[in-house]
């Protein structure tokens, strides 16, 4: 009940996005307004070209508006340098992405370790936290491997533990099941679903109505505007915890997903677009410890690279 618990994360206030000219005009968004609470887990669906992915971007920094205003974790961030920008959106937000967009000539490590760029650790601390993360996702095994040795569902999983590495505020995905078959469509589900239990916010594209189920709210989209907005959780009733609390990933432990196969070509096509690759200035910062992955060291407390016996454990089955 208390505003603490509700705090908002995201406010658009008329916020619209125009492509083209005098004839040409057309409108991605139309004087948006949407107001999302810390905790919400919100499904955005409408059909293609309704200006989801558009909504997303903007959200997520990777574009402008063209005029309203944009206030994210109560800074109005419309009008801040493309570098500040950046740097806000690696600290603040994780993108999880239809075609997982690891980038193909970084091996799974690195692809996870890359929001913390501008972190301000080393690079080695930088891949311990990664491999850290990773052996909670069970992945630990593939963390040498490339992108393209990993199914669908696993590079998905890895773009998942890529988005949460920098404990952001906020998780944007856009259609994260879109080129997964319906079993490992459950288990990315599963996955967010646990991630949102422990207070996390998540914004999700999808086409599939019956994904729905997991969400607090979902907002149907048309011609850049919202057509339907629906709570099916009161906002006293979302998950408590977030940024602030440090909130942890615990994996589902009734899984083993190593296994999932290659089910389709679309499985082993990744895409580099929109991932930041460049190294930040701040490497210069001593190793500072302040800053830990979003999980909860459930089994080993030392994230040595060797040997990973303990992809088993807790894993029945
Ligand atoms: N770079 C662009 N230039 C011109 N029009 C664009 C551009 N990006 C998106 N659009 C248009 O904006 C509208 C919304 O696109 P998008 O946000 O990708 O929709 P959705 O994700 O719902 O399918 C579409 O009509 C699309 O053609
Ligand atoms: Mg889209």
């Amino acid at each position: 009940m208390s505003s603490q618990d509700n705090e908002t994360i995201i406010e658009l206030k008329g916020v619209s996005k125009r492509y083209g000219f005098g004839d040409a005009e057309s409108y991605a968004l139309r004087n948006f307004d949407l107001t999302v609470k810390r905790g919400e887990f919100i499904m955005i669906m409408g059909p293609s070209g309704c200006g989801k992915t558009t909504l997303l971007n903007i959200i997520g920094l990777l574009d402008q508006a063209s005029s309203g205003e944009y206030y994210l974790a109560g800074k109005n961030v419309a009008r801040v340098s493309a570098g500040k920008k950046a740097r806000f959106r690696a600290k603040e937000i994780g993108f999880i992405f239809q075609n997982f967009n690891l980038v193909p000539t970084l091996s799974i490590l690195e692809n996870v370790s890359l929001p913390l760029i501008y972190s301000g650790c080393r690079k080695s601390r930088r891949l311990r936290m990664a491999d850290n993360i990773l052996e909670h996702f069970h992945l630990r095994e593939r963390e040498y491997y490339m992108p393209y040795q990993l199914s669908g569902g696993q590079q998905q999983r890895v773009a998942i533990a890529r988005s949460l590495i920098a404990d952001p505020s906020i998780i944007l995905a856009d259609e994260p099941t879109g080129n997964l078959d319906s079993r490992n469509s459950h288990i990315i589900m599963e996955e967010l679903q646990e991630i949102h239990s422990q207070g996390n916010t998540i914004i999700m594209v999808t086409h599939n109505p019956a994904l729905t189920t997991y969400a607090t709210r979902v907002i149907n989209m048309l011609d850049g505007e919202i057509d339907t907005d629906i709570k099916t959780v009161d906002d006293s009733e979302l998950p408590r915890g977030g940024k602030n609390e440090k909130v942890s990933v615990k994996v589902l432990p009734s899984r083993d997903p190593i296994q999932m196969e290659i089910t389709s070509e679309s499985d082993v096509v990744v895409s580099g677009e929109n991932v930041t690759t460049e190294e930040a200035p701040e490497e210069k910062a001593e190793e500072k410890e302040t800053k830990k992955p979003a999980v909860k060291k459930s089994s080993s407390k030392k994230s040595t690279k060797k040997k990973s016996t303990s992809k088993k454990k807790g894993a029945k089955k």
